[in-house]
Parts: structure tokens; C-alpha cells; sequence
């Protein structure tokens, strides 16, 4: 039967998220780079409250989210008219490559990512049609391979290279010859910076944007403020950009509760981060005892670890069956830090694997 839909389509694979609500054992979910601790109770009582009493249910949200980005604005530095708002920043991906990549003639222009990285900006921009150019990273460290990216920028079809810093799923930071790459990129090339994993690298760019005009950092909530089920991420970048990104996303594009949440958490943000310290020390402990057993496991600056071993599909569903969910991705398993108990149950548990197979 003919079809309306693209048949280029077909061959595209949507984001999997792991199917864990249906299992009829506990499981500890270490596959999305959430936090694990829920929200405090006084915390969603306050946002309980503040919703009966402000959300009108009958009326859209407000448009604007002045509010909210006010609030931002002081948390990152910048100016509340540089920051446009996204349901998390997957939206805000799709709209950048809306706004840079689409041309009207379909000679869309490319996008750069460096493998492995954050699947998503692959996945959105097949989904629109961009060509996306892959450029493998070192294996050793998983650094940018400097050389290699020259060359597919030299093709003159890249409109937006993508970075993640600390990059996911490997953990790593811009190291000095990266960054002095990134500075040096024509103006002519959006560079976003994926900060999805600030709170966690206390290393941000935000510092420099003012003197690079074709840079747009994303940021989230869904991470270190624990706010993943209420979809809100942020772009922060020069006036131009934001109006362009302004222009492509939907009207309305936040809930109000979302955005009710969001205010809060800027408001509380002391308190909700305030176990940062403890993840990153977990973090660190688990790196030196997965270590220990063998296993080639890379230091990381974000909630996450990033593991290779010779058997990472038997290791993956044998953690699964265990009761502890990862992620498997570049060619390599990616766990996420959970609570002092979770990470020792995962340990024992790789252990157990890695003698098995
Ligand atoms: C690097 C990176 N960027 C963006 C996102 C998406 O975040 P959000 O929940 O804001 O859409 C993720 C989620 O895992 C991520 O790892």
C-alpha cells in the first residue's frame, strides 16, 4: 500500500529507553543518568502548594517564562534575554538544527559529532533530513580527534559541530588543545556545548561566550536538580541566536507546572545539590573498584561511568536479570552513580558477571 510517510524514515531507530515498570523484581535504574534520590517531600508538598494556588488549569501557559528565566539568568551569569527554554533540551537540539541546518532547496548543511557521543543529535537530525558527519574520537581517552574534525569541517557542509562537556557517555572534559580548537572554530559554524552534566564537572564555558558569538550552551534540569520528569532544559547563547531558536519552538512549549518546578528549584538550589559531593565521591570509589577487577573503565566528570569489556551484551542483560539496569552505547556500557547502597550492589553484581562469563 503506498505510504505518506518518508521512506527514508524506515531506517531510522528512535531513542530506546530501557522498558523497566513492567519487571516484576526491584530494580536499581542506573541507565538514564538521573539521580537517584526522588525530590525531597518538602519539596513537592511546597510545589503541591504553589500549584493548587496559581495554575489555572483552563489557560495556556504563560508564553514569555520571564520568570523562570530571570532566574536562570542569575544562577548562569548572563542576561534573561539569553536563554530560550526548551521541554529538556532534546527540544532545544531539534530547534537549532531547525534553525542552522534546513534550507529551503534541501540542500540541508551537515552536522559534526564526535563518536561516542550524546545519540540524540544524531537521531533528531536524521530525523529532519541533516546529514550527519561522525567523526570516531581517540580510543585511548576519548579525546577529540583534532586532525580527523579538520578535515570533515574542511567538506564546507558542516553548519553545527556538537560537543558534550563532560561528554556522555565517556565523562570526559574539553581538555586544553580541545578547547583551543573550539575557540578557533569559524563564526560561520554554530558550536553547541552540551553542559547537561555541569553540576556534577563544575566546568562550564558560560564564562567565555561573550566573546564568541557563534557558541549556544544547553544546559537541563533533568540531572543534578532532579527534575527529569518535568522536561525542562534551557539554551543560553547571544541575543541573535536565542530570537532565531524563539522563532522555531512551539508556543506554550513548557507546562506551567514545569515551570512552577523549575523556579522552585533555582530557589532551593542549595538544598537539591547539596549531595553532589557525595555522587561524585561514589563516583571516584566505584571507578578504583571496577577498576580493580579488571575492567577498562575511564575516569569521569559527571554522574556516570563509562566500561568496556569483552562481553558487554552477556554483561548488560546479566546485570538486568540481576536487578540493575545500564545503558549500552558507543561500544562500551554506560552506569549511571545510584545511592552508596545501589553502587555496591552493582559492583557485586559486575563482579559476579564478569567471573561468569
Ligand atoms: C548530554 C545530554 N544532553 C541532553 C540530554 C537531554 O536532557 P533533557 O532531559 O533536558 O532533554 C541528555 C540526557 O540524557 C544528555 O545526556
Amino acid at each position: 500500500m503506498p505510504s505518506p510517510i518518508r521512506p527514508d524514515l524506515a531506517a531510522l531507530s528512535s531513542y530506546q529507553a530501557e522498558e523497566y515498570l513492567s519487571l516484576d523484581h526491584p530494580i536499581d535504574k542506573l541507565d538514564a543518568n538521573e539521580v537517584s534520590v526522588d525530590l525531597p517531600d518538602w519539596f513537592k508538598q511546597k510545589l503541591g502548594a504553589i500549584a493548587q494556588s496559581e495554575i489555572l488549569a483552563n489557560r495556556y501557559p504563560d508564553g514569555s517564562y520571564l520568570n523562570l528565566k530571570k532566574l536562570i539568568a542569575e544562577y548562569t551569569g548572563v542576561q534573561p534575554d539569553q536563554i530560550s527554554l526548551g521541554n529538556g533540551s532534546d527540544e532545544l537540539i531539534r530547534s537549532l538544527l531547525i534553525a542552522t541546518c534546513l534550507s529551503s532547496d534541501s540542500k540541508h548543511g551537515s552536522i559534526l559529532t564526535l563518536e561516542p557521543t550524546f545519540s540524540m543529535y544524531g537521531i533528531l537530525a536524521q530525523g529532519l533530513g541533516i546529514p550527519v558527519i561522525k567523526v570516531p574520537r581517540h580510543h585511548n581517552d576519548f579525546s577529540i580527534d583534532i586532525e580527523a574534525a579538520n578535515i570533515a569541517i574542511l567538506s564546507g557542509t558542516i553548519k553545527v559541530v556538537c560537543l558534550v562537556h563532560p561528554n556522555s557517555p565517556t565523562g570526559n572534559l574539553l581538555n586544553a588543545q580541545e578547547l583551543a580548537w573550539v575557540r578557533s572554530l569559524p563564526e560561520h559554524i554554530l558550536v553547541v556545548i552540551d553542559e547537561a552534566y555541569f553540576e556534577f564537572s563544575g566546568h562550564s564555558l558560560v564564562p567565555e561566550l561573550a566573546q564568541h558569538p557563534n557558541w549556544l550552551i544547553l544546559r537541563t534540569f533533568s540531572k543534578a536538580f532532579r527534575l527529569a520528569a518535568y522536561r525542562v532544559g534551557y539554551a543560553i547563547a547571544n541575543v541573535e541566536l536565542v530570537t532565531a531558536l524563539e522563532k522555531i519552538r512551539l508556543p506554550y512549549n513548557l507546562p506551567t507546572i514545569s515551570q512552577l518546578a523549575a523556579e522552585l528549584a533555582m530557589g532551593h538550589r542549595h538544598e537539591l545539590l547539596s549531595n553532589i559531593p557525595e555522587i561524585c565521591q561514589e563516583r571516584d570509589f566505584l571507578f578504583t573498584q571496577i577498576k580493580n577487577l579488571g575492567i577498562s573503565v575511564w575516569k569521569s566528570d559527571a554522574n556516570f561511568l563509562y566500561l568496556r569489556t569483552p562481553k558487554d551484551s552477556e554483561i548488560l542483560s546479566s546485570l538486568k536479570t540481576k536487578g540493575t539496569l545500564i545503558r549500552q552505547t558507543g561500544g562500551g556500557l554506560r552506569l549511571t552513580i545510584g545511592t552508596p547502597n545501589q553502587n555496591q550492589r552493582t559492583l557485586e553484581r559486575l563482579k559476579e558477571s564478569i567471573n561468569y562469563f
